[in-house]
């Protein structure tokens, strides 16, 4: 363990599964408490922080369902609790904005009920979190919101996602500029392809994935871990400079 981390706090959504388990594992691997959240995955959300807990981290869970934005501030009133618990204070270092929902809606198969569910998990919440934050966040604490790299280029099958993250790189920079007066740093982190259960139906189709693989300069399917280490990057005082931006993760696709 690097201890780069060590003392501060950090609160990762959607922690049971894929990219926010291994950005949660990699920010406890670096020292930090962690708090996650998930939504039905609870048995995946236990096993996460038991994984954490025997590589020699501090790690806990919370249930959040965060289609209803209004259980947001519920969800801060219990994090206080565990962190004062934990560490004696509810101050918060690291926000990471990371759960999503299925995305693949297009003109064709959306139904305005799949356009609130999408928008309001990856794009009004991530707001939301951040508001209710506020009061705990550190001065110099960290935001990392999960973006796509379908933000900049879109996919009509998935084209609701495609705008709702490009609302994400937007609600970035603004927040960016919003908080820099605490030195709170706001970027986003935009995964390309990347080995999770989001694109599994993808990856059963073998032309594909080679499809991919050669569009991606690097040559594979990302790993959850190659995003992890972006966000860790940002959440660590090496990233201190680094604020506004969204950054893609993506092995170089479709350079
Ligand atoms: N995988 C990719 O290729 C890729 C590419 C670009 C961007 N991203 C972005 O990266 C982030 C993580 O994606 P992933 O691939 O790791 O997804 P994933 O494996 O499907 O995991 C999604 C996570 O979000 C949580 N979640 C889903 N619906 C929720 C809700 N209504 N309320 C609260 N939490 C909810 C899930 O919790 P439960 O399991 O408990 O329900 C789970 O922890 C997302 O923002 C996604 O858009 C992924």
């Amino acid at each position: 363990m690097s201890q780069a981390l060590h003392g501060k706090t950090a609160l990762v959504t959607g922690g049971s599964r894929g990219i926010g388990r291994a950005i949660a594992e990699r920010l406890a691997a670096d020292g930090a408490t962690v708090a996650i959240t998930y939504n039905a995955s609870r048995a995946g959300a236990e096993e996460a922080v038991a994984a954490m807990g025997k590589a020699g981290g501090a790690a806990f869970a919370l249930q959040a369902d965060l289609l209803d934005a209004g259980s947001i501030p519920a969800l801060f009133d219990e994090l206080d609790r565990e962190l004062a618990e934990r560490t004696g204070g509810k101050a918060l270092d690291i926000l990471v904005n990371n759960a999503g929902n299925p995305g693949w809606a297009g003109l064709s198969d959306a139904t305005p009920d799949a356009w609130d569910a999408i928008v309001a998990v990856h794009a009004r919440a991530p707001f939301f979190m951040v508001q209710s934050a506020l009061s705990r966040l550190s001065d110099g604490g960290r935001i990392i919101n999960l973006s796509s790299g379908l933000s900049t280029r879109p996919q009509p099958a998935a084209a609701i996602y495609s705008a709702a993250k490009a609302a994400i790189n937007t609600l970035t920079h603004a927040l960016a500029m919003e908080l820099g007066s605490r030195g709170i740093t706001v970027n986003a982190v935009a995964p390309g392809w990347t080995r999770t259960d989001m694109n599994a139906a993808v990856r059963e189709n073998a032309d594909m994935v080679k499809g991919i693989e050669a569009d991606t300069a690097l040559g594979r399917f990302g790993e959850p871990s190659d995003i992890a280490a972006v966000a860790a990057f940002l959440a660590s005082d090496d990233g201190r400079w680094v604020t506004g931006q969204v950054i893609e993760a993506s092995g170089g696709y479709r350079l």
